[in-house]
């Protein structure tokens, strides 16, 4: 029986993902720890201005929810004091193995990260800003992990629990070269353009994305196109591009900037309507779409597809991710489904978690 390989957790986060990934780890470490052999314990759960020290008190958390009257304020702002509590309790992490995860919605938590990974902590992020926003960062945290075989994992920062980034190493890492990616990443506009499609109008596809949970309490931030902005440009690092938000060719799905949604319903939305109206062809389907290509062009609109390719065979909030590379030739690899939504992303930090604790990078 090879030894267990115990890993204390310290989460950044108890929001829509944080509360449920805490929930997954408590409910399923036992068999966890049985079939890889990593037991996993909380060292700490951090939140904006509070801590939760010990497992205890994480399993507590899990069975109450959001009641977080015991825990206790934390050192202000993101820097390594943040840490110290754990570190005098837990032990220094040349005595303690530890994986630092990042549930935040935040770029504060970044100089955090990297100085983990500088000290030898594993990382694992759900959070795209500091990757996809920072300048740098990305490579310096990729740097710092390859030069100290330190794991740095991000998976669930595009698609959620599906295996995108795990896909794209594993090619590459054996050989193969990434020649394009074409990518549907945003579940909102996949089941917002997935819905107009089929024949419904654009206020009520909005509406059925917001009811359905797809769209931010903001639809404008998912129409805006942020989110796929930021997942193509983790994508496009990942293969080894060295693109910024700023390099990226992005053909806006919105006329201009509304100040909230009330700006936008009425005459903005018309617009869009006869815009995506205009984009439409018998036969074919529209999507909102990333592409990068390993000539550094990396874009961001509207394409339409066949309805008779897999563009028309997607339900409507379903991710779809192409990789066409130099050993799978014409056909590309295919990884789809649904790639979002809080219980799904913490089953894939969770999964992530685990190879980061046994040394995967
Ligand atoms: N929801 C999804 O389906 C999904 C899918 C893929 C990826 N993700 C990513 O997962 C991340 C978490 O998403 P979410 O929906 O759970 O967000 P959320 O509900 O807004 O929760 C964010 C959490 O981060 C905490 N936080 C903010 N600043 C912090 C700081 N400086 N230090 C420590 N904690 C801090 C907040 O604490 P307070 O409440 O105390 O402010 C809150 O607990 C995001 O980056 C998101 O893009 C989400």
């Amino acid at each position: 029986m090879k030894p267990v390989n115990a890993a204390h957790i310290i989460q950044l986060g108890y929001g829509k993902v944080g509360a449920p990934l805490v929930r997954l780890t408590v409910e399923n470490r036992a068999r966890i720890e049985r079939d890889t052999g990593v037991r996993l314990q909380y060292a700490a759960l951090v939140r904006s201005n509070t801590i939760a020290l010990t497992d205890a008190l994480a399993v507590r958390a899990a069975d109450t929810g959001h009641s977080f009257d015991a825990w206790t304020p934390r050192a202000p702002g993101m820097t390594l004091a943040v840490l110290d509590p754990i570190f005098d309790r837990f032990g220094l992490p040349d005595t303690t193995q530890y994986v630092l995860v990042d549930v935040t919605a935040t770029a504060d938590t970044g100089p955090l990260l990297l100085e983990a990974l500088a000290m030898g902590i594993p990382v694992v992020t759900a959070n795209k800003i500091p990757l996809a926003e920072t300048p740098g960062w990305f490579e310096q945290a990729r740097a710092i992990s390859q030069r100290s075989h330190t794991p740095f994992r991000y998976e669930c920062t595009v698609g959620a629990s599906l295996p995108v980034i795990s896909t794209l190493t594993d090619l590459m890492t054996t050989g193969d070269t990434i020649q394009r990616i074409v990518a549907l990443p945003s579940s909102s506009l996949s089941c917002i353009l997935g819905d107009f499609n089929r024949g419904m109008s654009i206020e009520a596809a909005v509406r059925d994305a917001m009811r359905r949970g797809f769209a931010e309490p903001n639809p404008l931030t998912d129409l805006a196109g942020r989110d796929t902005l930021r997942k193509i440009v983790i994508l496009a690092k990942t293969m080894g591009l060295s693109t910024s938000t700023e390099d990226v060719v992005q053909e806006p799905l919105l006329d201009q900037d509304y100040s909230d949604f009330a700006a936008f319903q009425g005459e903005g939305m018309a617009r869009l309507a006869s815009r995506l109206t205009a984009a439409r062809q018998p036969g074919m389907v529209t999507y909102y779409v990333g592409s990068a290509s390993a000539d550094g062009a990396v874009a961001l609109g509207l394409r339409s597809f066949p309805l008779a390719s897999i563009w028309g065979t997607l339900e409507p909030s379903e991710n779809l991710f192409l990789f066409n590379t130099s050993r799978f030739g014409d056909l590309p690899v295919v990884v789809r489904g649904i790639g979002g939504g809080p219980l799904l992303t913490a089953s894939g930090v969770l999964a992530d978690i685990i190879k980061a604790a046994q040394g995967q990078a």
